[in-house]
């Protein structure tokens, strides 16, 4: 088996202080990337702020012969995003390779959530993406070489209770994962993201220990490692992985039916009458872009 490795380049991984970031920022540098280890060192719900988390990875990648340099700053604004990617221009000259993995949680049924509850969580997840991406996106395309990992959850790809705000802006990050993708081709930055299940703290109280036990983060970093690598040639997909587990979702789309001609008015009646065909998924495609989509009116243009 030919061996993967990062020799010569840069990775920033965001909330790489515990949980899933700390396993890649461990595995990224043990293959010979130079790491920039970011956590803000909060609590599970972001409150607070400790330099330790990033501190005690950074430690650790040093300790074992590796190169990292810690951040501190919260992906959750724009300062913060384009300080992340100053330290790793900074430390190491570039970036190659990022991770949006920053996340934290504020579960609650939609009529009890707050503005703050939802503001929150939106910044963290998704304008954190952002913030993080948009000035790395800049060095890429100058490198013309770039591996972006954003971080959905099955709560937003296929529904959660309680999870109003989260699976929003999980959501928001395939979103984002297609535009990035769509910007990036012509580049060589390619943008995937992925819906892990691992043990961390955002999940010890929400999975029964018996499964909890089984889900150690370690089964995920090789999938994100791959899609990392300069071997990966994939851009614009969805990948679960859990505990062994890997397997791809796609957004997908129906053939439906076609009624009317383009100029006359459409009954509500003829929607009712062709509600089977409507929500059939019978020869469901992938789409590459909206502009796809079209196609489905080639009958119009006929
Ligand atoms: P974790 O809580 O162990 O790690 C998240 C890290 O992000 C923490 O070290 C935290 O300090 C850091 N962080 C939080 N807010 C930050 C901010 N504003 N700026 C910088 N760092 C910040 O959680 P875990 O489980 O490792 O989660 C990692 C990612 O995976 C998250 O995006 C989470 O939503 C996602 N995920 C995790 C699942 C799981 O089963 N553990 C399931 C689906 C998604």
């Amino acid at each position: 088996m030919s061996e993967i490795n990062y020799d010569g380049k840069v990775a920033i991984i965001t909330g790489a202080g515990a949980g899933l970031g700390k396993t890649y920022a461990l595995e990224f540098a043990k293959r010979g990337a130079k790491v920039v280890v970011n956590d803000l060192g909060g609590s599970r719900d972001g409150s607070g702020a400790d330099t330790r988390a990033a501190d005690q990875v950074v430690d650790e990648i040093k300790a074992a012969g590796g190169e990292a340099a810690p951040n501190y700053d919260s992906v959750a604004t724009k300062e913060g995003g384009e300080n992340i990617v100053k330290t790793a221009v900074d430390n190491f000259g570039k970036v190659d390779i990022i991770v949006n993995n920053a996340g934290i949680l504020r579960d609650k049924s939609i009529v009890k959530m707050s503005k703050d509850e939802w503001d929150l969580v939106l910044a963290v997840h998704l304008n954190g993406a952002f913030f993080v991406t948009q000035p790395a996106f800049k060095l890429m395309k100058e490198n013309a070489y770039g591996r972006i990992i954003n971080t959905a959850s099955g709560a937003g790809l296929y529904g959660n209770f309680g999870q109003a705000n989260y699976a929003a802006a999980k959501m928001g990050l395939v979103g984002l994962m297609h535009s990035v993708h769509t910007e990036g081709a012509k580049y060589n930055i390619k943008c995937n993201t992925i819906a892990p299940i691992a043990a961390s703290r955002l999940t010890e109280d929400v999975m029964p220990p018996e499964i909890f036990t089984k889900l150690d983060p370690k089964f995920v970093t090789p999938l994100v490692l791959f899609l990392a690598s300069e071997e990966n040639q994939d851009s614009g997909m969805i990948f679960n992985c859990a505990a062994g587990w890997f397997s791809r979702s796609a957004i997908m789309c129906g053939t439906g039916t076609f009624i009317g001609d383009g100029q006359r008015d459409i009954a509500v009646e003829e929607v009712r009458d062709a509600w089977n065909q409507v929500t059939s998924l019978d020869d469901i495609k992938v789409l590459n872009n909206v502009n796809d989509s079209f196609g489905y009116l080639a009958k119009l243009f006929q």
